[in-house]
Parts: structure tokens; C-alpha cells; sequence
């Protein structure tokens, strides 16, 4: 095992995210660590949004990999497979889950995990890669303007214990990494795309140039999504030059 190899809990933290980083500064820790906690009173989430997380109700965590084998133009591998861990996770509980790219994990049409990956690249290479995971498992209300909260809980009425929990999405994770350590990048990408959000369903979407109806074709090699738009042009959006209308 990789993932989950070294655990390190703490009650409450600012950011899993930041905290793994500072302890890199002072430490080496071994690949795989993941770093835990009940509570952040600053989770950081996408665009420099907050992360809304109620106090022991859900998992918060980073994880540090060292993916020596991925060249910093193909880092969306990384995102890729994590989000396919999360998937793999939600599948031992419940159907109907998908990613909306680039990496919320969705069940129907509302978010039940965030991811936030921070890698620190030198030159040609990635140093290291930090994976921050926000899944929402037992919490029932969410107080924040997020639009479309949900957690396991909601969704099956049932209550989950955390450290089970924690132990089987590393596990998940792990074998997902592996993939990547095997650089299995084209199954990886493949079962990628088949999970897409709105992939192949014609619906709403805000480009530079507007609103538009199109379609999620794929995803490029370095993670670009790819649009057809019902006027039959097709095109390649970098994230935030894509906005999915409900
Ligand atoms: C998103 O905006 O969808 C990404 C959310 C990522 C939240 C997780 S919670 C654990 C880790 N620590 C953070 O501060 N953020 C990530």
C-alpha cells in the first residue's frame, strides 16, 4: 500500500492542504501519507473558495504522492485517477455518481466531493503532488451558498463510520495510483470519460462567446474538455472557460 501507507490525524486543522505543505518544509514524509481531520477552519476549495465541512461529520484530507513519472504537461493524470478512486469509493455505497469535469464528484445533479490538487513542479518535473479530498458523508445540512450540497448520509439515510470509511477510499485511491505508478494513462483517461457528467447529453453551457447547447464529446491527453456545440463547431476549454448552466 501506498496510499494510506503513513496516517497522520490531527482534531482540527486551518487546511489539510496547507498543513501537509508545511510539514514537507520541515520533513520528509513518505509517499502516500495522508493527513486527516475533523475539522479545517479555512478549508480551501476550488477558485479560492471555502470548503464547508460540520465538525467530525465528514473526510478531510490530503494526500502526498511523488509522481516522478508524469511530466508536468500530463498532470491531469493525477486528477484523473483520483477522481476515479472517489467514484470507486462511492460504488461500494450507491449508484448514480459521476465527475463533473475536471474533478467535482457528483451523484445526480448535486456535488458530494471536492478536490483540490496542488503540485509543486521543478522544471521538467513534478516534485511533488498534494491531493486534497473534501467527500461528504454524514452531514445533513449544509449552511453555506454552495448550490447543490449532498453527502452519503443524505442519499441513503444511513450513517457512516469515518475511520471505515477513511480506510476503504485509501484503499480506493491506492489502486488508482497504482494505475498511475503503471502508467496505465490510456484506461485511466478511458474510464475518465465514460464517468463524465452531461457526457453525450445535449445541454446548456456559458463560453466567452455566450450561451451555448453542446455536448461533452472527451477529454484531450492534457485535460481539456471537448465540446460539440449543437451548431456542429467543436471546441477545446482550458478550465474556467467553461461554465456548466443547470
Ligand atoms: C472544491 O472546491 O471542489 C475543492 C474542495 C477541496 C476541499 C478539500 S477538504 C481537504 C483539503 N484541504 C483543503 O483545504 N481543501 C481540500
Amino acid at each position: 500500500m501506498i496510499i494510506g501507507s503513513n496516517i497522520i490525524f490531527r482534531e482540527n486543522l486551518p487546511s489539510t492542504n496547507s498543513y501537509i505543505g508545511q510539514l514537507l518544509r520541515d520533513e520528509n514524509l513518505p509517499e502516500g501519507t495522508i493527513v486527516c481531520t475533523n475539522y479545517q477552519s479555512a478549508g480551501r476549495g476550488q477558485m479560492g473558495n471555502n470548503w464547508e465541512s460540520e465538525d467530525g461529520k465528514n473526510l478531510l484530507i490530503s494526500i502526498l504522492t511523488l509522481p516522478s513519472m508524469i511530466k508536468p504537461v500530463n498532470q491531469f493524470i493525477i486528477s484523473m485517477a483520483m477522481s476515479l478512486g472517489i467514484c470507486d469509493f462511492l460504488n461500494r455505497h450507491i449508484r448514480g455518481y459521476s465527475i463533473k469535469w475536471p474533478n467535482d464528484i457528483y451523484v445526480n445533479s448535486d456535488k458530494i466531493a471536492g478536490i483540490l490538487i496542488e503540485n509543486s513542479i521543478m522544471g521538467d518535473n513534478i516534485e511533488y503532488s498534494i491531493t486534497g479530498i473534501g467527500l461528504n458523508i454524514n452531514q445533513d445540512k449544509f449552511l453555506s451558498d454552495a448550490p447543490n450540497p449532498v453527502s452519503l448520509k443524505l442519499l441513503t439515510g444511513n450513517y457512516f463510520d469515518l475511520t471505515i470509511s477513511l480506510d476503504q477510499l485509501a484503499s480506493d485511491l491506492d489502486l488508482r495510483y497504482k494505475q498511475v505508478i503503471s502508467e496505465k494513462f490510456d484506461l485511466i483517461r478511458n474510464e475518465y470519460i465514460s464517468k463524465l457528467y452531461r457526457r453525450n447529453k445535449w445541454s446548456n453551457f456559458r463560453d466567452q462567446e455566450g450561451i451555448f447547447t453542446g455536448r461533452i464529446l472527451s477529454v484531450t491527453e492534457i485535460g481539456k474538455l471537448h465540446v460539440e456545440k449543437k451548431s456542429g463547431l467543436q471546441a477545446e476549454y482550458s478550465f474556467k472557460e467553461i461554465e456548466f448552466i443547470p
